[in-house]
C-alpha cells in the first residue's frame, strides 16, 4: 500500500508540492519490485545490496556501544574516533596524509551524494556524468537548477569510459564530473590512466570530481584499486564519498561519509546538521571495528563474489539477444539487447512469464533503455535457476 502511494506521490502535479519533486523519475526498480512482491516464486536478480551477514565482530560493536549508553547525538562531523580510524584507513590505504578534519560521516553514501551535490548544482552549473548512472546523481542536480551533460557508455567497450570524451565535454559551464568506479549499474572499474586524465585535467580547469566509491573494496582479479583519492594532487577539487554498506554488508546500519578538503567538510558540515544533524550513533562504533577488524571477511565476500562473476558472465554468454562483458568490480553486469529493443519491456515480461526479476536500462539513464541490469548478490543456486528460466524465454523471442 506504502509503494503504491509512493508512485502517486511522485507522479502527482499537486500544487502543494515543491515542484523540484519532479525531477525524480518514478524509480524502475520500485516499478519491478513492487510488482514482483505480489507474485510468487519470483528469483531475484535486481538486489542492489550484498546478501552476507556483517561480521560477527561488527555486530557485537553495535551490540556493545547500545549496552554502553552510546545512544546519543555523536560530534556533527562524525564520532571522533570513527573520523581518525576513516583518516587513518584511508592514508594507509592510498598512502595519502588525511586527518580527521578532511572527513564527515554521514547517514550512509547516500547523504553524502546527497549534501555534495544539492550544495553545489545551481542553474548555470553543468555536471558531467558518464552514462548509464546510479539513478540519485541526475535527479539531485536537476532539482537544485543545475543540468547534466551524460556521457553514454557502452557494453561492447565493457562500459568503460574514454577519458578524452569527458575533457572534451568541459567548457565554461561545467562545474563537475560525478565519477562511480567500480559503477552500479556496470560494475566496470576505470583503469588508473583513465582516473589520472580525468582528475589531473579538472583540477587544471577548476572543476570538481565527485566520486563515488561506494564499491572500493568489490574488486575482481586481484587488480589495484584506481581511487580517485590516491590519483588526485590535491584535495581542493575533489569529493570521494563511500560507506560501510557494501564492503562490510552494513547497509541498513546506515553509515557512510564524504572526504575533500577541510574547507568543503567545514561548509558541508554545516548543511549535514542541517540535514540528518549527525549519523546513527551505535553503528559509527560498529564503523570503527569493521575498519580495525581485518580483511577476512572483504577475502571471503570477493571470493564468493568471483565465483558469481565468472558463472554469470557465462550464462549471459549462452543467452541469445544479450550482448555482455566481464564486469571487474561490485556486483553488477548490464547486458545489452538489441539496438531499439526496449529493456522496460523485456524485464517486464520477463518478470511476468518466467518470474525473474532484473531492472531495467532506462532506469539507469536516457542513452541505455535497451539494456537489462542483473545484480549477482544472490546465491550461485539463484543465478542458476534464473537463466534456466531466461534462456528458453529468450529463444522464444524474435527481437530483429
Ligand atoms: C553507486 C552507489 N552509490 C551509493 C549508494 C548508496 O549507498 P549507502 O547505502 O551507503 O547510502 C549505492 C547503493 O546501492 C550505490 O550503488
Amino acid at each position: 500500500m506504502a509503494n503504491d502511494l509512493d508512485i502517486d506521490f511522485y507522479e502527482s502535479e499537486d500544487p502543494i508540492w515543491n515542484p523540484a519533486l519532479m525531477t525524480i523519475p518514478v524509480p524502475g526498480i520500485r516499478r519491478m519490485v513492487n510488482l514482483a512482491a505480489k507474485m510468487d516464486d519470483v528469483i531475484h536478480l535486481s538486489i542492489g545490496q550484498p546478501d552476507l551477514t556483517p561480521p560477527e565482530h561488527v555486530i557485537d560493536a553495535t551490540v556493545e556501544a547500545l549496552r554502553a549508553g552510546q545512544t546519543g547525538y555523536t560530534m556533527d562531523a562524525g564520532l571522533p574516533e570513527l573520523n581518525e580510524a576513516l583518516a587513518e584507513y584511508y592514508g594507509e590505504r592510498y598512502q595519502r596524509p588525511l586527518t580527521p578534519d578532511n572527513i564527515l560521516v554521514t547517514t550512509g553514501a547516500t547523504e553524502a551524494i546527497y549534501l555534495a551535490l544539492t550544495a553545489t548544482a545551481a542553474p548555470g552549473r553543468e555536471f558531467i556524468i558518464p552514462e548509464p548512472s546510479f539513478m540519485l546523481y541526475a535527479p539531485l542536480i536537476r532539482m537544485n537548477g543545475g543540468t547534466v551533460r551524460a556521457i553514454p557508455t557502452h557494453a561492447e567497450n565493457n562500459h568503460q569510459l574514454d577519458p578524452q570524451e569527458v575533457i572534451d565535454a568541459i567548457d565554461m559551464n561545467t562545474y563537475a564530473i560525478v565519477l562511480n568506479s567500480p559503477s552500479n549499474p556496470t560494475g566496470t572499474v576505470y583503469p588508473k590512466e583513465t582516473i589520472e586524465a580525468i582528475v589531473e585535467e579538472a583540477a587544471y580547469r577548476g572543476v570538481q570530481v565527485i566520486s563515488d566509491e561506494v564499491y572500493d573494496h568489490l574488486i575482481y582479479d586481484d587488480k589495484p584499486y584506481p581511487s580517485v583519492l590516491k590519483h588526485c594532487s590535491d584535495l581542493d577539487h575533489i569529493m570521494v564519498v563511500s560507506s560501510f554498506s557494501k564492503t562490510f554488508s552494513m547497509a541498513g546500519m546506515r553509515v557512510g561519509w564524504l572526504i575533500g578538503s577541510q574547507g568543503a567538510i567545514k561548509k558541508l558540515r554545516r548543511y549535514h546538521m542541517f540535514t540528518t544533524t549527525v549519523a546513527n550513533t551505535p553503528c559509527q562504533w560498529a564503523g570503527v571495528a569493521a575498519l580495525r577488524g581485518g580483511n577476512d571477511f572483504i577475502d571471503g565476500m570477493l571470493k564468493e563474489y568471483t565465483r558469481r562473476r565468472n558463472r554469470l558472465v557465462q550464462l549471459i554468454d549462452e543467452t541469445p539477444w544479450l550482448t555482455g562483458y566481464r564486469p571487474e568490480g561490485a556486483f553488477y553486469v548490464f547486458p545489452s539487447l538489441p539496438e531499439g529493443v526496449s529493456g522496460a519491456n523485456v524485464a517486464m515480461r520477463l518478470l511476468r512469464e518466467t518470474g525473474v526479476c532484473t531492472i531495467p536500462g532506462d532506469t539507469f539513464g536516457e542513452h541505455c533503455g535497451n539494456a537489462l541490469r542483473i545484480s549477482y548478490s544472490t546465491s550461485l543456486d539463484k543465478i542458476e535457476s534464473a537463466f534456466e528460466r531466461i534462456i528458453p524465454w529468450m529463444q522464444a523471442q524474435d527481437f530483429t
